[in-house]
């Protein structure tokens, strides 16, 4: 990564904003004002061009791929959904305000942080939540675990639209509830629900339906129509929604993001709970902040009682996302454009550069979801996983590509049926790391 420039330790602390506490702190400095950040004026552009480099940080992006494969075999992390993108400095200030007051002890969740949630969803999606049935999660996770946990009983079903978030299958598992995964259907590189499949797979057995939109990992944006027919199959057939809508800021030029929770019929709305958080969008996802809410006041009351959520809070999580959604939505607006340009370039690069890829530019996230059945058929991939159980063509193309390539990138495989023959890159990255990335793998696969 000769390009890149490296941070040494002081640097990244300085952009932290860490160093600047030196000698300022004192017991008696007084709680700012939860609104405190700095006021940016709106337009001020916002560099998300430049290299930022999170080497020794801890992030799981890169360190924890760099500890697995070598420095010298990662030239950019791009599996794990976050951002490297510094965060917006309204943030880092306000969170510098607040560390200046040395006591982190508990804390009531603040009207503010609703009224900041309310607000957002409000202005932005025209989504009307009554701060009452919100709760507190420290993640998306968190909130879907305690959901499963209050409507499926041990060994029932969980409905999944594959491929689909393996996180999903993480919870699914430590719940003890069984994913049954009803594909989607790739017609001319767009996937879309297969209805008829999804109301065969449920019978008394099946609760749950865990909803991802926007979808992850293909970026589906899913329609005001395909979540109403969902809807109704789903309140017909007496099987919760758990709406996942945790990458609903990014959608790409020409689509709409269409709440689960403004659909028209009253009934599918009260059959179903949304889970967002500020920790996509604002690259936040450490400081464990998320929320769900439901017009269902029974649906919260079993998430509460026999889900046992806790709404554990974070003092920095909930500073930085209140800041967020009050105060940054300019810099959210530019970082939305700014990865739509890049999905383009991934597009243009695909098709000029990267031989054995296919990529249809996705409605939104910011992931990549590549076509590689080509490339698997071009290393050989199907042999080599088939001499071990532990492997699949994809993971196999994963090492190729971080030992020839030195990127990594997430196996499709890991997203259940319909997984195969796919990879998910990340490229909420800076440009130039994408075009580097992108690069590399032609010149890789151009060599096998
Ligand atoms: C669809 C989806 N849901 C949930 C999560 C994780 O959310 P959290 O970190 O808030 O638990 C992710 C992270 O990649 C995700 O993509």
């Amino acid at each position: 990564m000769s390009q890149q420039s490296r941070l040494d330790r002081r640097t990244f602390l300085r952009r932290a904003g860490l160093t600047a506490l030196a000698g300022t702190v004192g017991t008696t400095t007084p709680l700012p004002a939860l609104t405190t950040g700095g006021a940016q004026p709106r337009g001020t552009p916002y560099d998300f061009d430049t290299i930022y480099d999170r080497v020794g940080t801890h992030s799981s992006k890169w360190d924890a791929q760099i500890a697995r494969y070598g420095r010298e075999h990662i030239d950019v992390g791009m599996g794990t959904a976050d951002q490297d993108f510094p965060i917006a400095p309204q943030i880092t200030r306000a969170l510098r305000d607040r560390i200046a007051h040395e006591n982190y002890g508990y804390m009531t969740l603040p009207e503010s942080y609703l009224e900041s949630i309310v607000e957002w969803n409000r202005r932005r999606y025209r989504l009307e939540i009554d701060p009452e049935t919100i709760l507190h999660a420290s993640g998306v996770h968190p909130g879907i675990i305690s959901t499963l946990r209050a409507f499926c009983p041990p060994g029932s079903k969980v409905l999944l639209q594959t491929p689909s978030y393996n996180g999903f299958y993480t919870d699914i598992r430590i719940v003890g509830v069984v994913a049954e995964e009803s594909p989607l259907k790739l017609v001319n590189g767009r996937y879309g629900m297969d209805f008829e499949d999804l109301e065969r797979r449920i019978d008394h057995d099946t609760h749950a339906l865990i909803l991802c939109n926007p979808q992850n990992p293909t970026g589906n944006v899913w329609s005001r129509s395909d979540l109403t027919t969902l809807g109704e199959i789903c309140t017909r057939r007496r099987v919760v929604v758990l709406a996942d809508e945790i990458h609903c800021d990014f959608v790409t030029r020409g689509h709409t993001y269409t709440p689960y929770a403004t659909l028209d019929d009253e009934a599918i709305v009260r059959n179903s709970i949304t889970y967002k958080s500020v920790s996509k969008s604002f690259n936040l996802s450490a400081m464990k902040c998320a929320y769900l809410f439901s017009t269902n006041p029974d649906y919260l009351a079993r998430i509460r009682g026999a889900g046992q959520h806790q709404q554990s809070m974070n003092t920095l999580g909930v500073i930085a996302a209140q800041t967020a959604y009050n105060e940054c939505e300019d810099w959210l607006d530019q970082l939305i454009a700014y990865i739509d340009g890049t999905h383009q370039l991934v597009e243009s690069m695909v098709r000029s550069t990267v031989r054995n890829v296919g990529f249809v530019k996705p409605e939104g996230t910011y992931l990549a979801w590549l076509d590689v059945s080509d490339a698997l058929d071009r290393i050989g991939a199907e042999d080599t996983a088939a001499a071990s159980e532990q492997t699949t063509p994809e993971t196999v193309l994963q090492r190729y590509l971080v030992e020839h390539a030195n990127i990594h990138i997430n196996p499709g495989s890991s997203y259940g049926l319909g997984g195969s023959g796919h990879m998910r890159m990340n490229i909420a990255t800076s440009r130039q790391l994408v075009e580097l990335a992108l690069g590399n793998m032609a010149a890789a696969l151009a060599r096998a």
